[in-house]
């Protein structure tokens, strides 16, 4: 359901899309001034609240982000052949979304990843959170940041279409402290990149940690696992892990290790020598720093690639361990186990824990910021 809002060439075609919807659904409405922008309605949630559908258009690559927890609900990307498909897993519709599903394409807050035992102190006080990860809390706790809408509106930049989504929670919501607004702009550049800038002020310390949750297939089909895609990692350590995931506070080197990307690996080689249930990858690597993409993951039978870059300190590389089949997803698609990678950029795992991870607190005055980019390309 695209509609563009100008472009040579275009007009034509956003024309027949506004009918298209028109007939079908709720009509896309496209913003004059920012090109390749539009939105159309996604539907209700069950509390009533309405759900908006970004898609922003750029160079050869279509997203679409919807209200509802600020998600990617798909990337449409050429393989080496010219051929356009959807690279992520997700839903045809926002009933997906509502129901049950491991955060897809989702952002992630307050804080993504664990905290051990849904507990922690700051500045002398104590602090209990929804452990929805047992015995841990996971994601933000049972009503994350993904589980929200979002207030969205359009972003003029000289970089691409863009949609600025914005959230305030409240003091104590999920059981942290301070009312925190923060914001996630998302941005299709002619690059073929899709940008993601987050920003976040609070009233009270508040431990934060934003991240974007998408699963990627590069084969554009979903139908099968990724574990043919060759992955590089800019990360010489990664923070070991007890096991429910939460890290022990070590910072080990890779290598030696079924975790050493720093050169081209198929995920596959030798994801059977983790040990552990489910299986699979499910770490925090230490991104070193240096510049260029600290993650590039290239599908040698579609050609794609993708480059992550981010200002974060850490990824979790995530081989879609816990995807069992029990969720159906777009067209009909059984989602089974690895059949999607997540590289969720972030602070460390249980930060508000380890004094020797870099700081998860955000403090009154200060502004957070963070800037992630995912750049595909073929090969
Ligand atoms: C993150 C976690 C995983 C899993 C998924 C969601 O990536 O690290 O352990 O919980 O989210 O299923």
């Amino acid at each position: 359901m695209n509609a563009f809002a100008s472009g040579e060439g275009r007009a034509p075609f956003a024309l027949l899309g506004c009918l298209l919807s028109l007939a079908i659904v709720a009509p896309a409405q496209a913003f004059g001034d920012v090109k390749g922008l539009s939105k159309m309605g996604y539907g209700k949630t069950k509390d009533g609240e309405a759900v908006e559908l970004y898609t922003l258009q750029n160079g050869k690559t279509t997203v679409k982000i919807a209200t509802y927890g600020a998600t990617v609900v798909s990337i449409e990307v050429p393989d080496k052949n010219g051929h356009v498909a959807d690279v992520t897993l997700g839903f045809d519709s926002l009933d997906g979304y509502l129901g049950e599903h491991p955060y897809f394409g989702a952002t992630v807050g307050r804080v993504a990843n664990r905290i051990a035992k849904g507990k922690f102190s700051l500045d002398g006080k104590d602090y209990t959170l929804a452990v929805n990860n047992p015995p841990n809390t996971l994601h933000g706790g049972k009503k994350g940041f993904n589980r929200v809408v979002w207030k969205a509106e359009p972003v003029e930049s000289p970089d691409g279409p863009a949609v600025k989504m914005t959230y305030t929670s409240r003091d104590g919501e999920e059981g942290y402290p301070g009312t925190l607004t923060a914001s996630v702009t998302f941005t299709v550049t002619a690059n073929d990149e899709l940008k993601i800038a987050y920003a976040a002020t609070t009233d009270k310390a508040t431990p934060l940690n934003l991240s974007n949750h998408t699963y990627f297939n590069l084969s554009g089909k979903g139908d099968a696992t990724i574990l043919d895609h060759e992955l590089t990692l800019a990360a010489s350590n990664y923070t070991p892990v007890d096991d429910t995931l939460i890290p022990t506070g070590e910072i080990v080197t890779v290598s030696g290790t079924p975790l050493d990307f720093t050169k081209p690996t198929a995920i596959g080689d030798r994801i059977a020598k983790l040990t552990g249930e489910p299986g699979g990858y499910d770490h925090n690597l230490v991104l070193d720093a240096r510049a260029g993409a600290k993650a590039t993951v290239y599908d040698p039978k579609s050609g794609r690639v993708l480059e992550m870059s981010t200002t974060e300190p850490g990824v979790q590389f995530y081989s879609g361990n816990f995807l069992d089949g029990t969720v159906v997803g777009r067209g009909g698609q059984v989602y089974r186990k690895h059949f999607g990678l997540c590289l969720e950029a972030q602070h460390f795992p249980d930060s508000i824990h380890h004094a020797n991870f870099p700081d998860s607190v955000l403090r009154p005055g200060r502004t957070y910021t963070q800037t992630t980019t995912y750049k595909f390309s073929t090969r």
